[in-house]
């Protein structure tokens, strides 16, 4: 049996305040959320629905220090776009605060003062990389050096682009500070870390156990956290930006980002209560409400195993009945990028498509991505408005209400005696209710949005099929049943697309003259009585041009070409003797078998052929190329690299790629056909 919940609390994962938010963000996170809480208001439910901005964290204060402003001023900048975006786009949020808040700063210091008090928290010291020049602790992004394991320059203090092996600061070679450019220091500093590892069998339990419904990309990233077993978390950092780590002692500390921002999920909870003479308690502490984190898949560690570890150590809370998270929507076939700036920027879709917020609201819902990473395209966009929206959608709700105003002045006429097709199609109405709510309640939006539109498509099939307007010709009184069914189809469109389409929903209301309809109104056939006047009709939606569609996809162009204009070569690397050069035996060689390394994203196994023998190598090709379209690849090998051990696999050797400056890569092979083994010089 279905538990039955008195309340929901329905969050979305804060974005950071250091940029505009965009077609990702939205239909990763905030739509999806809202069309959660959309419908549950519908259902008459308690929800209550939290947002906010994420303004702590490293990068904020980098990017102050390259503007030579204050990390406050970026956040305050940043905060008030997101925030106007959310609003403009009719993300419904009951509150969306901000983690600079007094109110968060102190909900987040109690907190971890509780955890620390209840012996929750580790106290450890360890020496880290400290920048004398910038006088601060490093976070591991900001130290770069030589990968002591493939030797490639400019591998970052967590990882080694190259070769993809993890790494920690101290396994560089030769590490300097990005901030500074000088080597940093070992300095001893105190840190408190989460154990996460004392609650591993809990998670499992709670986790793999109790909550095999969660979506299969959920349950499938925390499976495979928690079968690589956990380790404590530091849960505090050395920087001057953040939430003051609230004990003696930590002078300089704040607490780490990602631990007081799902805090910030209450915090501003308190403010919504404090603001609305609310008690936010039960949204957090009662067991008979429904907690929601709506958020994107680089997150679902986050909120599905550090955040419940914090909320289960705390002791006063309830911990998520669900975590619905997606997976990245990409742009035009590439991913979307701040940097790069390749992507839709909500402010500015805006200034192009004035008014034209459910357009994009229906394009990202319909290409949700909610299993799988989907592409964004400015066609598709088209094509969805033209032929989905303006075609169906709004036709039939414009043929509709337009008919009842030709032929009733827009009095709603009499149902009148039914043939079996109004049956079927009054029977048909009846099944989108339970449909739609079963999509819904189980987070699948593309679906529920599917079969929304399958209720305007009945509403056009019936009107086809009737055709009111050669019947009215020869009997009257069959058109005013007719007419009344269409306009009760029109009503119930207003229901099932008021969690999708909030501005469309809201003019079909003005058209009809009804106000807001409960859900559970779905499937009625007489939502409008007889007689009600209707209102002017006017078109829901306008086709869009090929050449509102071109001017975006220049746009996009010229970013592009833009990109590649700033793109400047890598500097030369210092001279290298020619004796040092002929020490490496380079060959050309084909690759007769390749296969993923299990759990690494950019490992391939290779066996190569070098033309002297068959060996393995293990390459960080896996991003750019699949395994099987590398077989039977010419490349170059080098073959007296030193062997190494590379996830447990000996590697002997290394295939030569050329990088462009978006990582991609690029074998380097002979243009004839030269047998394996031949050298290279
Ligand atoms: O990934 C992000 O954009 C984070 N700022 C999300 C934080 S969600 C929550 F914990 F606040
Ligand atoms: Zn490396």
């Amino acid at each position: 049996m279905t538990k039955e919940f008195k309340r929901y609390t329905v969050t979305s994962a804060l974005p950071y305040a250091n940029g505009p938010v965009h077609i990702g963000h939205l239909a990763g996170v905030y739509v999806p959320a809202d069309i959660y809480v959309r419908y549950l208001r519908e259902k008459g439910k308690d929800v209550l629905f939290v947002g906010g901005s994420d303004e702590h964290g490293v990068p904020i204060t980098i990017k102050a220090k390259n503007e030579g402003v204050t990390p406050q001023d970026i956040v305050n900048r940043y905060h008030g776009i997101i925030k106007k975006s959310f609003e403009d786009f009719g993300i419904s949020f009951d509150i969306y605060s901000r983690t600079t808040s007094e109110t968060h700063k102190k909900t987040a210091g109690d907190f971890f003062k509780k955890l620390y008090d209840k012996g929750k928290l580790i106290e450890k010291t360890s020496e880290q990389y400290y920048d004398q020049e910038a006088k601060q602790f490093l976070a591991d992004r900001y130290i770069v050096g030589t990968c002591p394991k493939c030797n490639a320059d400019g591998a970052y203090g967590d990882q080694c682009e190259a070769c993809g092996t993890s790494l920690s600061p101290m396994d560089l070679v030769n590490p300097k500070s990005t901030l500074s450019g000088s080597a940093p220091v070992k300095k001893e500093t105190k840190h408190w870390y989460l154990p996460l590892d004392k609650d591993e069998e809990f998670l499992k339990q709670w986790i793999l156990e109790e909550h095999k419904e969660w979506k299969a990309n959920v349950y499938g990233q925390c499976k495979s956290w928690l079968d690589a077993g956990l380790q404590p978390r530091a849960v505090s950092r050395d920087l001057n930006w953040g939430v003051p780590v609230p004990v003696e002692g930590a002078e300089g500390k704040v607490l780490y980002v990602w631990f007081d921002a799902p805090i910030g999920y209450i915090s501003n909870t308190i403010e919504w209560a404090e603001q609305n003479g609310k008690d936010w308690k039960p949204y957090w502490q009662s067991n008979d409400t429904k907690l929601l984190h709506f958020i994107g898949k680089d997150n679902i560690v986050f909120h599905c195993i550090i955040f419940p570890s914090m909320l289960k150590g705390h002791g006063d809370f309830i911990l998520p009945d669900n975590v619905p998270g997606n997976e990245f929507l990409n742009l035009e076939n590439d991913k979307i990028s701040t940097s790069r700036n390749w992507a839709v920027w909500l402010h500015e879709y805006l200034v192009d498509f004035p008014d034209k917020q459910d357009v994009l609201r229906y394009t990202l819902s319909a290409n949700m991505p909610e299993t799988k990473d989907n592409d964004f395209t400015w066609k598709d966009f088209q094509a969805r408005n033209n032929s989905e929206l303006v075609a169906i959608l709004g036709n039939f709700v414009n043929r509709s209400t337009v008919l009842t105003q030709k032929y009733y002045n827009g009095k709603v006429p009499v149902l009148g005696e039914l043939t079996n097709f109004d049956k079927e199609t009054l029977a048909e109405l009846l099944t989108f209710k339970e449909k739609i709510e079963s999509s819904l309640e189980s987070f699948r939006f593309r679906e529920a949005l599917k079969e929304a539109m399958n209720l305007a498509r009945l509403g056009n099939k019936y009107l086809a099929d009737t055709e009111p307007w050669i019947v009215v010709k020869t009997d009257e009184k069959r058109v005013e049943t007719i007419m009344n069914i269409s306009l009760q189809i029109t009503a119930n469109i207003s229901i099932a697309f008021e969690p999708f389409l909030p501005f469309t929903t809201e003019k079909i209301r003005t058209i009809l003259n009804i106000k807001k309809q409960n859900w559970d109104n779905l499937g009625s056939p007489n939502i409008i009585p007889a007689g009600h006047n209707i209102d002017k009709p006017f078109l829901l939606f306008d086709r869009i041009e090929d050449t509102d569609i071109e001017a975006q996809i220049n746009k996009l162009l010229a970013t592009k070409e833009s990109n590649a204009a700033n793109c400047k070569a890598a500097p030369a690397k210092e001279e290298c003797a020619f004796d040092d050069f002929m020490k490496m035996d380079i060959r050309t060689a084909t690759i007769l078998e390749a296969e993923r390394v299990p759990k690494t994203k950019k490992l391939l196994k290779l066996i190569v052929d070098t033309g002297i023998d068959k060996r393995t190598v293990v390459s960080g090709i896996a991003e750019s190329y699949n395994p099987e379209d590398v077989i039977g690849k010419k490349v170059s090998i080098l073959i007296n690299l030193a062997p190494r051990n590379i996830k447990g696999i000996e590697s002997q050797g290394m295939i030569l790629m050329a990088e462009n400056n978006k990582g991609e890569l690029s074998f380097i092979s002979p243009d004839k056909n030269f047998p394996n083994g031949s050298e290279v010089r």
